[in-house]
């Protein structure tokens, strides 16, 4: 088997308690909605050139861009989505003012401790709820950098492209951290707005 095709089979619990199982690809490919991305968009605003360290296919950045930002987009199969320059992001040193993101799961501790080490300003990533969650992660992340804020979706979101609007996904959130703002409490709220379809368009 072509290495670069290795497919890991993993399993979704749904919130009704059945199992479902996915494909997942070596380097954790998966597709961000973009009203995922405009519910971000709707509560921060950034200054400066804004970072996208895995930008696949450009779900996150295209809307950046949209929006007037200045955005630089990097991914580590970027060869294969024909999106931004290949590069691995644990790897790259380069200091900006903000970071956005929908990293890897497997790797992403990894990734936000680079991006907070990185940023200036704002670093923003979007992952699933259960990321809160571990002693290690505890330790290594949030005791270190309490997050400026969390979003929480009120309904689970399918990251499959093409997945489904509503129904199944995961329990995802925004964690947002502000270099400017500095205190030990995080601002928690849901962002619970009823989207007509995966894309946003009415
Ligand atoms: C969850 S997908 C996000 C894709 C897209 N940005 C989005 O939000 O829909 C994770 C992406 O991380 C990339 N990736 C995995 N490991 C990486 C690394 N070490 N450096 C840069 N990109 C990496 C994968 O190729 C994949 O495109």
């Amino acid at each position: 088997m072509n290495k670069d095709e290795a497919i890991l089979r993993t399993k979704y619990s749904r919130c009704d308690g059945t199992v479902i199982c996915g494909q997942r690809n070596k380097y954790d490919y998966f597709s961000t909605p973009s009203y995922v991305v405009r519910a971000l968009l709707e509560t921060i605003k950034f200054e400066g050139r804004i970072l996208d360290p895995c930008c696949g296919k450009g779900e996150i950045s295209k809307l950046l861009k949209r929006e007037g930002y200045k955005v630089k987009e990097i991914d580590i199969e970027a060869h294969k989505f024909g999106v931004g320059k290949k590069q691995d992001f644990l790897s790259y040193y380069r200091k900006v003012s903000n970071i956005v993101a929908n990293p890897p799961f497997n790797i992403a501790l990894e990734f936000i401790k680079h991006a907070l080490d990185l940023a200036y300003k704002k670093v923003c990533i979007v992952t699933r709820l259960a990321f809160l969650e571990t002693n290690l992660r505890h330790r290594e992340l949030f005791m270190l950098y309490p997050p400026t804020s969390i979003m929480l979706f009120s309904r689970r979101i399918d990251f499959r492209p093409n997945g489904n609007l509503f129904g199944g996904g995961l329990a995802s959130i925004w964690i947002i951290w502000d270099k400017e703002i500095r205190s030990k409490y995080t601002k928690f709220y849901w962002y619970n707005k009823k989207e007509v379809s995966r894309n946003g368009e009415s």
